[in-house]
Order: C-alpha cells, then structure tokens, then sequence
C-alpha cells in the first residue's frame, strides 16, 4: 500500500466564490451588479461539474461572518438564492442533482428556510451530482455545535465521553456522510479561507485563482481542476521512492 495519491479528478471540489463587488465596483457599478453577474458563473460551473463527473460540489454563498454588511446587500444576497432556487431547482431536479444545504438554520426567515427545506427534500432521491449549498455557514459555528451536541448526549448518559472521537465529531456536522473536499478554489485572488469548512480541509488541496467570480467560467474551472491533478497528495505519508528518485 501506498500513502502517495496523484488525484487524476477530484470527488469533492469546494468553492469560495470572491470577488463580487469588486467586479462590479471596477465598472463603476453597484456591488449587486456583481453578484447578479456571479449568478451566471455559478450556472456554468454547476453545469460543468456535473458534465464531468464531479460528485460532490460545494459552494460557500454566504458566511455566517457577511451578516456584518449593509442590510441592504444582505437582502440582495437573499433574494438572489431565493430566484436561484425558484428558477433552477426543477432543472437541477432534471439533471439528477441532489440539493445540502449546510450552516445554521435557526436565524434564518421561515420564507428562505423553507425553499431551502425544499430543495432538499425534492431533490433528496436523486443519484447524480450532490450540489451542496454553504448558506449562513461558517466552520466554527458548525463545530461549535457538532460540539455541544456530542456532549450534550454524554451529560445525557447516553454517550460515554470516550465517545468523542474524530469520526464522531465528523458524523455531526453538518456535512455529515459527505467526503472531505478534495480541492478547495477560491477566486479573486484573496488567500484565506475565511471560515469556510475548518474542519473538512484537513488535507484539502487549495487553488487561489485571480479571477473575480463573474469572470470565472468553464476554461478557468477546467484549469484550476487540472492544476489539482497535477499536485501530490501525501496525508502525511511518504513519496514512493521511485518518484522521490525522480524529483
Ligand atoms: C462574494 O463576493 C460573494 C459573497 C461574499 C456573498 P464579495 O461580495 O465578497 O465581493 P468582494 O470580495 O467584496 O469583491
Ligand atoms: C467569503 O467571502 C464568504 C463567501 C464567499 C460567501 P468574504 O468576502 O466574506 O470573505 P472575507 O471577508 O474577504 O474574508
Ligand atoms: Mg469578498
């Protein structure tokens, strides 16, 4: 056995699409412009990774952080997952994509949690390509509460603490039965992650690219993919000889 893995194609690719506003503000536009333009990105790149076989894609749509902007752009933001789950849901049904939504749910409006709720449970049979939706998520909060939860369950009794274990912790958040990310791509050339999926990018590979997300479409897409594959995934593990004799 080996520890060396050279990823020809990634299971699991995370997105956090970045740059918005500045797309928009370098055209003398509202930041909204931007993420009304950034609608158009995410369609391809769902496509795209559905096209080529990707199981699970994971985008970051709003931080439980980006509560701190304008109210303004807080309902535009909103309002745009709204119409992306009216206007599309039935076609991402069509095209056998099951629908997660990750992060928390107790703040949020029975309108937009509901259509959520939604999403989920009309796509919840399907086979193809798990489109999973990060939305009010953020990684503390989620192992906060995957936390709190096992230890409420061992103040319970019902759970001894010995019990608290990595895969436990993993079976509770969240992404719960989903695989870690194998890559996660972040746009508009910023170099954190934010508090997106702490825990999950354990071993990640991660791709800033510079683009701005509305400018991100299938070529750039292809390429940040096949800049994965071109990485060694280690885990921690050794080279084999035969390719540390090469390097
Ligand atoms: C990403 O673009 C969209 C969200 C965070 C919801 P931004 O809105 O962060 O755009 P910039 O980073 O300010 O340019
Ligand atoms: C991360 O982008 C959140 C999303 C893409 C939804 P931000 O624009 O909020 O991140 P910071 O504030 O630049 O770190
Ligand atoms: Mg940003």
């Amino acid at each position: 056995m080996t520890t060396f893995v050279s990823p020809a194609a990634p299971e699991h690719v995370a997105i956090i699409m970045d740059g918005n506003g500045r797309w928009a503000n370098e055209r003398g536009m509202p930041r909204t412009f931007g993420h009304k333009q950034g609608m158009e990105s995410l369609h391809s790149v769902v496509r795209t990774a559905g096209d080529i076989g990707i199981k699970y894609l994971t985008l970051f749509a709003f931080s439980s952080e980006n509560w701190r902007r304008p109210e303004t752009e807080i309902i535009d933001l909103f309002g745009l997952l709204k119409t992306f789950v009216r206007r599309d849901l039935a076609d991402l049904h069509a095209r056998n994509v099951r629908v997660r939504v990750i992060g928390e749910r107790s703040n949020l409006k029975s309108d937009i949690l509901g259509l959520l709720i939604e999403a989920e449970e009309k796509t919840k049979n399907n086979s193809g390509m798990t489109l999973v939706i990060a939305f009010n998520y953020g990684a503390r909060d989620e192992i906060t509460r995957a936390v709190a939860s096992l230890v409420r369950d061992v103040q319970a009794g019902l759970l001894p603490a010995s019990a608290i274990t990595d895969d436990a912790i993993s079976a509770r958040l969240d992404t719960a039965g989903i695989p870690d990310p194998d890559v996660i791509i972040r746009t508009s050339g910023e170099e954190r992650l934010s508090n997106f999926l702490l825990w999950q990018a354990a071993y990640s590979e991660l791709i800033f690219v510079p683009e701005y997300w509305p400018d991100f479409g299938k070529e750039n897409f292809l390429a940040a993919l096949s800049q994965y594959s071109s990485r060694n995934r280690r885990f921690g593990g050794l080279k084999p000889a035969a390719s540390v004799a090469g390097s």
